[in-house]
């Protein structure tokens, strides 16, 4: 596996008076042993839930609270200069009030000034009881802080603080740690000279999955399928000539990456769905097209597994991976497409109209390996299934002409809104 996108990185994580404080010590600690440098900054109101002797001693840093030090030495400007620091700054858990001062400017605290100073991404994950979060005042300074240009993960569901049940649970760590690697990733990238994008996707973000995924049974030993990758590589091509970002995360394959695409390499099902879902909340369009193992080893080995001398059957234990698309169908953001793909041999558009509706799907595409042409080879031979509206089927294709079709047809249903 390649190195945390987070690794020798610096990462200002903001803490606010939120209940769910606590589990700043928990972020910490993740950013810390993924290699970051971490600079804590919280609000008065936060040192009344968590001490900053806690989180000092994890981040190995001094936390600072006071945008105007106790004894005047001239670094009053340090907001400017963590500003300039950081590769991303982090405000988790954020209250409803910090998230109200961060959407109107202020800068009241070292970490509401160093946000307004800060060049790097800003990531506002909230936490806070179930009607503060509901309520328009919040949702609008949410929205203003997207405007701004801020990312916001929105609240967790589950039990709050006050007893009631609903959203306005913080993240989970994992979840903002994937996601904070993820926006330094795409910001790195941002970095690069690009070519200048235009078409009908242009301004649009979209997310492809590609290949298949290998499940290790020992070092030496996986289970895996034949997927080639050629259909959402065809797909990931097409989007990208057609203006949009992409990004391609694609399980092990052959293939050159397209150009002017951002490939994200995994291996297994759950690394699958951890880029994944890391980056679900940017993607205006979902192609997962990867086929992705259902089941891995419950209990995969570090050593190889050595034959036995009798003639013994040899049972491995499997479990089920994440749904990678139910996932991001169950969180599906307004506005967002879904298309996903499915391989059936019996009454194959039953089943894939169950999937699509399953799924919460916009569109399904599925094609009946047992035929000639279609499944893991260079062509197939699909039918598209959406929501609403009749099903269409194509002729025997090769994949890019496929992907062509179904981008036409994907965008007619469903044109970039930037158009
Ligand atoms: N998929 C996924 N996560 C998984 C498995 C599949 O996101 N763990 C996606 C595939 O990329 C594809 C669609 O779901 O877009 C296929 O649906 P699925 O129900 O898994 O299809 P099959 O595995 O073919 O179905 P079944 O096991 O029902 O025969």
């Amino acid at each position: 596996m390649s190195a945390s996108p987070l690794s020798d990185r610096h990462l200002i994580l903001g803490v606010t008076g939120s209940i769910a404080a606590y589990k700043a010590a928990l972020l910490v600690r993740r950013f810390k042993t993924a290699g970051a440098e971490v600079q804590v900054l919280m609000t008065s109101a936060a040192e009344r839930f968590v001490p900053a002797l806690t989180l000092g001693t994890l981040s190995e840093r001094e936390v600072l609270t006071d945008i105007f030090p106790e004894n005047e030495d001239g670094s009053w400007t340090q907001h400017v200069t963590l500003g300039e620091w950081a590769d991303a700054f982090v405000v988790a858990p954020a209250t409803a009030q910090t998230i109200a001062k961060l959407a109107h400017g202020f800068c009241d605290s070292m970490l509401t000034a160093t946000a307004l100073s800060a060049r790097a991404p800003v990531l506002v994950c909230p936490a806070m009881d179930r009607e503060m979060y509901r309520h328009a005042a919040t949702q609008r300074n949410l929205e203003r802080l997207r405007d701004n240009g801020y990312k916001v993960m929105p609240a967790a569901h589950g039990e709050l603080a006050s007893g009631l049940e609903g959203q306005g649970r913080m993240p989970a760590p994992k979840d903002i740690a994937a996601r904070v690697g993820a926006l330094i990733e795409t910001s790195a990238d941002d970095d690069a000279p690009s070519p200048q994008l235009s078409g009908p996707l242009a301004g649009a973000h979209v997310l492809v999955t590609a290949g298949p995924t290998r499940e290790p049974i020992d070092p030496v030993r996986m289970l895996t399928n034949p997927s080639t990758g050629t259909m959402g590589y065809a797909l990931a091509r097409e989007a990208a000539r057609r203006g949009a970002s992409v990004t391609l995360v694609s399980g092990p394959t052959a293939l050159s990456p397209p150009e002017a695409v951002d490939v994200v390499r995994v291996d297994t099902a759950r690394e699958m769905n951890d880029a994944v879902q890391a980056r679900r909340e940017d993607a205006d369009y979902v192609f997962m097209a990867a086929a992705v193992a259902d089941y891995t080893p419950a209990h995969p080995s570090d050593s190889k597994h050595k034959k036995t001398e009798e003639d013994a059957p040899l049972t491995v234990q499997l479990r089920r991976t994440p749904d990678i698309l139910r996932t991001l169908g169950a969180h599906k953001q307004p506005g967002q497409v879904l298309v996903g793909f499915a391989l059936e041999t019996d009454a194959p558009r039953r089943h894939a109209r169950r999937k699509l509706e399953q799924k919460n799907l916009d569109w399904i595409v599925v094609n009946n390996p047992a035929e000639d042409g279609a499944g893991f080879g260079p062509t197939n031979r699909v039918t598209l299934l959406r929501r609403d509206g009749p099903p269409e089927s194509l002729p025997l294709l090769p994949k890019a002409e496929v992907a062509e079709a179904l981008l036409d047809r994907v965008l007619a249903a469903a044109p970039h809104r930037s158009q």
